[in-house]
């Protein structure tokens, strides 16, 4: 059976929700130790403003939620509804980089593409709205996906406001 997409709508969240938390806890382990893996909750995890903007995604195999990700207009680059210092404020298409946003995937689907048919997805509806770049800050997990998509180092930083310091790395791809 091959995967499916879809826009995600609010009645989706509580299943996205299981996703992420899955890919949480299974995909990071192999780059972050228990202690970061408990701290990184505080900057991931669903954020509902992309629910409500009609930007976020929906993989499917059958019925089953194989994974999910989205990008957004607005200048959050990272975190979810409980990460401080969000702001909504909406992007400039000609002078600013739309965002790549919340991408986890079950791990009973890792390795199976649904990563990169989420980015390609976010490309095209961003390059649709007049966007010519993208940027993100990506998990070590993340990392090797984005390279593999073409996306490219600006800066490494750690983010320790869940406790441990959890090293990020924020990334950008050109899509015109
Ligand atoms: C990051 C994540 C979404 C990747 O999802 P995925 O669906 O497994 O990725 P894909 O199958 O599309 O991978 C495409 C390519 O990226 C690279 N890649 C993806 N995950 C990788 C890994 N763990 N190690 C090495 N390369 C990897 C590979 O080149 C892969 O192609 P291949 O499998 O043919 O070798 C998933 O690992 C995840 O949910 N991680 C935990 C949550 C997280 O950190 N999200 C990112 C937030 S920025």
């Amino acid at each position: 059976m091959g995967l499916t997409h879809r826009i995600a709508v609010e009645d989706d969240i509580p299943s996205l929700s299981l996703v992420m938390d899955a890919a949480i806890a299974e995909l990071q382990r192999a780059f972050l130790d228990p202690a970061q893996i408990a701290s990184s909750r505080m900057i991931m995890g669903l954020d509902r403003q992309l629910v409500a903007d009609r930007t976020y995604f929906v993989i499917q195999e059958g019925g089953a939620v194989a994974g999910c990700g989205g990008w957004s207009r607005r200048a959050t680059l990272y975190g979810g509804d409980h990460t401080p210092g969000r702001d909504a404020a909406v992007l400039n298409p000609a002078t600013e980089a739309a965002r790549v946003r919340a991408m986890y995937t079950h791990p009973a689907f890792a390795r199976r593409g649904v990563g990169r048919l989420i980015l390609r997805l976010c490309e095209d509806a961003a390059r649709a709205e007049g966007f010519t770049r993208l940027e993100l800050m990506a998990t070590l997990s993340g990392r090797a996906l984005y390279s593999q998509c073409g996306y490219t180092d600006i800066e490494a930083i750690e983010d320790s406001r869940g406790g441990a310091a959890v090293p990020l790395v924020r990334m950008g791809k050109t899509i015109t």
